[in-house]
């Protein structure tokens, strides 16, 4: 297992690139299996997550060219088989279940499994697929799915918020007969990117980026070319980064509007910042205080941003309540800034932080889920001393390159065999 060392006291400054956001990647890839003429991504950003995804599509027959973050997917899929080993080492490949429904009435899907930050269901895309009349069963550890006359539309009411079952269900709808709204749908910018690329294929989406999306069902997509929106939850790591290394720090290619529940934030907090249209230069701040924060669906302040939040806060002044409201455990990171020194009490989905203005300090910590491992890569990089972050097979699932472009900007980090 390999693992990261870090020299704390360095300042994040200079000028970064946002990738493409992970988490529009990889719906978008899925939808590759909706045409088997050739849907083109540009921007695409080259992960262990979004590899891991290609494989799965390769194994459904789909015909994959990847290089310098363009990748082009062609080809019908052969194979309606999505097995376990690939689903459970990737959440997300669950959403190849409603493509599949919907382009060849059929789909056999492993159930994902839980993960370490929650038990993760996937019973509000199963019910999704029932109410376009799929014909849904749970056998051997898998959701066995039929469509043989193809899917009709319908209304759905998400009774919450889900951002992959939203996602599902409207490739779903896209090809059923009919019309589909989606009711109490996810609003995050990931589906509005999704919503974009379909329509490009020929879907007839609206409302994508409301609570409320309507489709209106088409006999077939197309191919497109689809350049993948930044990367908000990137983009926040690098900004919270600066912030707690005192850095000057230009951020290029981001989407501010994007961002506004975590930027309000931060402006309580007092990190000074200058925003343009796509980019943000994080300034030089100090004396920043303890705000509190509570996760919540798009726009709120996204539970994605709740790790490198609480790495923030741990060397603010004062006291910051941070309350995790989406996923049931997504707390594995305290025990490990604990290490560091935090000061954090944990009580149910609240964690209180004291912050310690005089910082923390380096220790050997642990990688525990994709958030957790970069909030622990910012809290070494302003700690004194130095940190080995170990399991960072976990940061390589959402951040590419990553050691290169910190150490551009000024990071002392270098990687080495566990
Ligand atoms: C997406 O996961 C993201 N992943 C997650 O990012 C993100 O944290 C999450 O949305 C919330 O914003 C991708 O987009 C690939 P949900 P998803 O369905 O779709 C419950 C990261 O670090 N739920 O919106 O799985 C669920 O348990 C990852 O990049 C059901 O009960 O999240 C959770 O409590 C982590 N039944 C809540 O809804 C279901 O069928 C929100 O989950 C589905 C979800």
């Amino acid at each position: 297992m390999e693992k990261l060392l870090i020299t704390g006291g360095q300042q994040l400054s200079g000028e970064i690139t946002v990738s493409g956001a992970k988490n529009a990647a990889l719906p978008l890839l899925c939808a590759g299996l909706m045409t088997d003429e050739t849907l083109t991504l540009t921007n695409m950003p080259d992960l262990s997550d979004t590899r891991l995804l290609m494989r799965l599509l390769t194994n459904h027959g789909l015909d994959i060219q990847f290089q310098d973050e363009v990748i082009s997917l062609a080809g019908a899929a052969t194979n309606f088989d999505a097995p376990y080993d690939l689903v459970s080492a990737m959440r997300a490949s669950v959403l190849v279940l409603g493509p599949l429904l919907a382009c060849y009435g059929e789909a056999r899907v492993s159930l994902p499994g839980g993960c370490a930050i929650g038990s993760r269901p996937v019973d509000l895309h199963i019910r999704a697929m029932q109410s376009l009349g799929a014909v849904v069963e749970l056998a051997d550890g898998y959701i066995q799915a039929r469509a043989p006359h193809g899917l009709t539309g319908a209304n759905i009411v998400f009774p919450n918020v889900s951002v992959g079952a939203t996602e599902n269900a409207m490739m779903a709808a896209a090809l059923a007969k009919g019309q589909t709204k989606l009711i109490n749908a996810a609003r995050e910018p990931e589906i509005t990117d999704l919503g974009e690329c379909l329509n490009k294929m020929g879907a007839k989406i609206s409302g994508h980026g409301t609570d409320v999306i309507t489709i209106d069902g088409v006999a077939a997509l197309h191919g497109a070319t689809h350049d993948v929106v930044p990367d908000r939850i990137e983009a926040g790591s690098f900004i919270i980064g600066a912030a707690m290394t005192g850095g000057n720090l230009r951020l290029h290619k981001v989407r501010p509007d994007h961002l506004d529940a975590l930027l309000a934030i931060l402006k309580d907090v007092g990190v000074r910042m200058s925003i343009d249209t796509d980019s943000i230069t994080v300034l030089p701040s100090t004396d920043l205080k303890a705000v509190n924060v509570e996760t919540a669906p798009y726009p709120g302040f996204p539970t994605d941003l709740q790790a490198q939040y609480m790495a923030l806060m741990c060397i603010a002044d004062g006291y910051a309540r941070i309350s995790e409201t989406i996923f049931e455990n997504r707390f594995m990171h305290v025990p490990e800034l604990m290490r560091m020194g935090a000061d954090i009490t944990v009580d149910g989905s609240y964690a209180t932080v004291k912050g310690k203005i005089d910082g923390l300090k380096g220790a050997p910590v642990k990688a525990t889920d994709l958030r957790a491992s970069i909030s622990l890569v910012l809290a070494a990089m302003c700690a004194n001393g130095k940190t080995e972050i170990s399991e960072i097979y976990h940061l390589d699932r959402g951040y590419a390159n990553l050691e290169s472009r910190l150490q551009a900007c000024g990071a002392t980090l270098t990687r080495a065999a566990g």
